[in-house]
C-alpha cells in the first residue's frame, strides 16, 4: 500500500529534520551569544557643527561615581580620573518580581580592572540620567533591552538611539537618556537643568582591540592595579 510506506518513511525523516533544525538553532544561538558578549568601548558622535558639538564628537564613556560621564579616550588627557566603560550584551538577570517585564538585554560594563568587576549601565527612570550599578540599584530604573543597529554599530535603548550629552559642570560632560525624543528638555526643565550647554549625541560601539587575558598564573597580584582588562574570571553584576 502507497499510503502506508509514505507514513512509515516520513516518519523518520520528520525527526530527523527536527532534530537538525534544533541543532543548527542552538549552534546559531551559540554565536549570537559570542557576538553579543564581544567588548567593545563606546564613543560619542554627535554631527553639529558648534563648539560644543566638535568638543563632544569622539569621546568615551567613562564610568566614575555612579554616573556615566563622556571624556577623552585617552585616560591621560582626562582632569577627573575615570574608568574606561568596557561593555557587551547579555541578557538582563531580573528578580522574580521583575520577571514579567522580561528586558531582553542588559549592558554591563567592567567598572574597575583589579578587582575585574562589573555593573549595569541604566537610565534613571526619574532623571533619565545614565548611572551603574549592581542589580540591587538597576533593576527598579531603565535596564534594557539594549540593542544595536542592523550594522551592528550604533547602541539602542528601548529602540531609541538618542542620548544627550549635559555639561553639569565646567568641562564635565554626564550622559542623558532621550527616551521622549525632545533631546531632554522636559525632563532637563524638571530638574532645573535647562540653563546647562546639551548636545543630542549618538553612542557607537569601538571594539576592544585587545580582549582581556585569561586567567594568569599570578592571580591576586597586586602589581597591576591599574592596568584596564586585567580581567581574571569577572564577578557576576548581582
Ligand atoms: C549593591 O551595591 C550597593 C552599593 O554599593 C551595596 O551596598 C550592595 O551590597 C550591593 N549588592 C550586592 C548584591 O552586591
Amino acid at each position: 500500500m502507497v499510503i502506508g510506506l509514505l507514513i512509515l518513511t516520513s516518519i523518520p525523516t520528520t525527526t530527523g529534520v527536527a532534530f537538525g533544525v534544533s541543532e543548527q538553532r542552538k549552534a546559531n544561538q551559540r554565536k549570537e551569544d559570542a557576538r553579543r558578549m564581544a567588548k567593545f568601548n563606546i564613543d560619542v558622535e554627535c554631527d553639529g557643527d558648534t563648539d560644543d558639538d566638535r568638543d563632544i564628537n569622539g569621546r568615551r564613556l567613562v564610568v566614575r561615581n555612579d554616573k556615566v560621564y563622556l571624556d577623552h579616550p585617552n585616560p591621560a588627557d582626562r582632569s577627573i580620573p575615570a574608568f574606561t566603560a568596557l561593555a557587551f550584551y547579555i541578557e538582563y538577570p531580573e528578580l522574580d518580581e521583575s520577571k514579567n517585564l522580561d528586558r531582553g538585554l542588559g549592558l554591563p560594563t567592567y567598572v574597575s580592572a583589579n578587582p575585574p568587576l562589573l555593573n549595569w549601565i541604566y537610565a534613571d527612570v526619574n532623571t533619565h540620567e545614565m548611572k551603574y550599578g549592581n542589580r540591587t540599584q538597576s533593576v527598579a530604573h531603565i535596564v534594557g533591552p539594549w540593542d544595536w543597529t542592523e550594522d551592528e554599530r550604533t547602541i539602542t535603548l528601548e529602540e531609541s538611539s538618542n542620548f544627550v550629552a549635559v555639561e553639569e559642570e565646567e568641562g564635565e560632560w554626564a550622559l542623558y537618556f532621550d527616551g521622549d525624543g525632545d533631546d531632554c528638555e522636559a525632563i532637563l526643565e524638571e530638574q532645573g537643568k535647562l540653563d546647562k550647554a546639551f548636545v543630542p549625541v549618538k553612542l557607537v560601539r569601538r571594539p576592544a582591540e585587545e580582549p582581556p587575558p585569561p586567567p594568569g598564573p599570578q592571580q591576586g597580584s597586586q602589581g597591576e592595579s591599574s592596568s584596564q582588562g586585567q580581567s581574571q574570571e569577572p564577578k557576576k553584576a548581582e
